[in-house]
């Protein structure tokens, strides 16, 4: 029975019977709809289900599952992956993006090796550097069998329909709620299915745009649909507008190699390589930050630089403008260039950890040497 939607306090909304008759029929979906995939035949293993689920924020299933079968393949359990470099686990993360991830992961992946294994509750694996609840909940659920909740954006947007739950979804308090009514609906016996459940709903019927509710298992508790405002829940606050920044990009190639640097560990897109760049305030000409970059790498005045085009890159909190250049010195006579620079051919480049942005920069910079050559 489904009382008010627009009551606060979750227990009055979600009697015992109707609890029951969610889990009972989500479950019964789950087995005959369950998804195949790869991190499910190791089911009991933490460690891979950690990776599968820090692949999987802000991924797509189907882009990660390859990279989650090349990465176990090479680091197939924790103590691999601590005692593999940054730069290795970074090239195997090449294009998978939110390179973040990849240094917590292998952050953590230390810390659970100095701790002497993988912690055994939702509680203690949340004492890794960079395992928050959501992800603690689904690797305790669904590899200790642990009954703890598990709710991700996905399952946020399936609970706010069902409940008509119409507040802002990342709102504190939303969530507050959203992860209390996800607490009241914890089966007793295969928490963990249960919460892959709510995942395989929410990818393959109540979907962000056009959710489809005649196939759903949970029509008839769905209050959302039969306020025939599924579609539109959950509400999500306004997205602000990003900032933007501007850099010059100097792609140096010399006797068929092109001059890398390495960015610093911690901060944006830290341990990749990329092209030597400078932020260039739009007040400042192109030109004028691009001679000083040139100076510094010991390159200025040796050849005339050509201008390749501007290449827009959007993250999730800033817009970024690569103006990109192509210098073709006669000689690599840059001065002051050490450890953290490198020349790359090619085919050095694609096994490199190199950021997307730096990817769709050399693919611009390309463009130019094969359209003037
Ligand atoms: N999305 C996030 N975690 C997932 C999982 N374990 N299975 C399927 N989809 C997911």
């Amino acid at each position: 029975m489904i009382r008010s939607h627009r009551s606060s306090a979750v227990s009055l909304e979600l009697s015992p019977t109707l609890a029951r008759a969610i889990r009972r029929k989500l479950l019964r979906w789950y087995d005959d709809h369950k998804r195949d995939l790869p991190w499910r035949s190791r089911s009991t293993d933490a460690y891979a289900q950690w990776v599968a689920e820090v692949m999987l924020q802000q991924t797509q299933v189907d882009t990660v599952i390859p990279y989650y079968e090349r990465f176990l393949k090479r680091f197939p359990t924790v103590e691999t992956l601590a005692a593999a470099s940054l730069d290795d686990v970074l090239t195997l993360w090449q294009g998978l993006g939110y390179y973040r991830r990849a240094v917590n992961l292998h952050r953590g992946a230390g810390y659970v090796v100095r701790i002497g294994g993988m912690p055994r509750s939702s509680t203690c694996l949340q004492e890794i550097p960079g395992i928050g609840r959501y992800t603690a909940g689904a690797i305790a659920s669904i590899a200790y069998g642990e009954r703890v909740a598990a709710v991700d954006g996905n399952v946020a947007r399936v609970l706010s329909r069902l409940f008509y739950i119409d507040s802002p979804v990342s709102d504190r308090d939303t969530q507050k709620r959203l992860w209390t009514t996800a607490d009241h609906l914890r089966p007793r016996q295969r928490c963990g299915d249960f919460n892959q459940a709510w995942m395989d709903l929410g990818s393959a019927i109540c979907t962000p745009n056009a959710p489809r509710c005649d196939l759903c298992p949970l029509i008839r508790e769905c209050v959302g649909f039969q306020a025939g405002v599924a579609a539109s829940l959950p509400v999500k606050t306004a997205k602000k507008t990003v900032p933007e920044t501007h850099h010059v990009v100097a792609v140096v190639k010399s006797r068929g190699a092109y001059l890398i640097t390495k960015r610093p560990t911690g901060g944006l897109w830290g341990g990749l390589w990329e092209f030597p760049n400078r932020s260039c305030p739009v007040e400042s000409g192109a030109k004028t930050v691009l001679n000083s970059l040139l100076d510094c790498l010991g390159f200025d005045g040796a050849t005339q630089p050509r201008r390749a085009g501007v290449l827009s890159h959007r993250l999730t909190h800033r817009l970024m403008h690569f103006e990109t250049f192509v210098i073709q010195p006669s000689r690599r006579n840059g001065v002051g260039l050490d450890g953290d620079y490198s020349w790359a051919k090619t085919i050095e480049l694609n096994e490199r950890a190199l950021s997307t942005a730096s990817r769709k920069i050399f693919a611009l910079a390309n463009k130019l040497t094969h359209t003037q050559s």
